[in-house]
């Protein structure tokens, strides 16, 4: 621990969220392949592509965070049954919409950029730099991701600027 230089105590909040956000990481993967897997109608071909697309920048994302809390010298959460019980998401039924799909990958953000914030704010506390860093970029990329799926889903009069 010592060549990290970091609180032992302030480390450990950080390591508890970044489980947490493990924990949703895979929940949001598996519900992507999910839709991957059970889109229909007509847009089928954009939605499975860009659900592809969402869940393998997803793997790679589980992988970091995984190995960043191996770095910190905690162990990750690592089978399905810790996931389930510390995700703040919730699996979801395979015959949704096409729209009902992007709504409820929405849902999934807001829940997502919530604990990508609580990571930041517990690393920030910690000094823990490394943390904050990859943190910060993955919550202005769900945001950017959350911004397209909601333009799947507007009207254009949504998209007018607010008088
Ligand atoms: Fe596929």
């Amino acid at each position: 621990m010592s060549f990290l230089n970091l609180d032992k105590n302030k480390v450990k909040e950080t390591v508890d969220e970044l489980n947490i956000l493990l924990a949703d990481y895979h929940l949001y993967y598996q519900k992507l392949r999910n839709f991957h897997w059970n889109i229909v109608g007509q847009n089928f071909f954009t939605l499975h592509a860009k659900f592809e697309e969402m869940y393998n920048d997803t793997l790679i994302k589980i992988d970091e965070v995984a190995e960043r809390i191996l770095t910190l010298r905690y162990r990750p959460l690592s089978n399905y049954s810790d996931y389930l019980m510390a995700s703040h998401l919730k699996e979801s039924a395979s015959s949704l919409s096409d729209i009902e799909m992007v709504q409820e990958l929405l849902s999934d953000h807001e829940k997502l950029i919530q604990q990508l914030r609580l990571t930041l704010e517990k690393a920030t506390h910690a000094e823990d730099e490394g943390t904050a860093d990859f943190i910060t970029g993955y919550i202005a990329e769900l945001e950017k991701t959350s911004w397209m799926l909601a333009a799947f889903v507007m009207d254009a009069e949504d998209n007018l600027p607010k008088s």
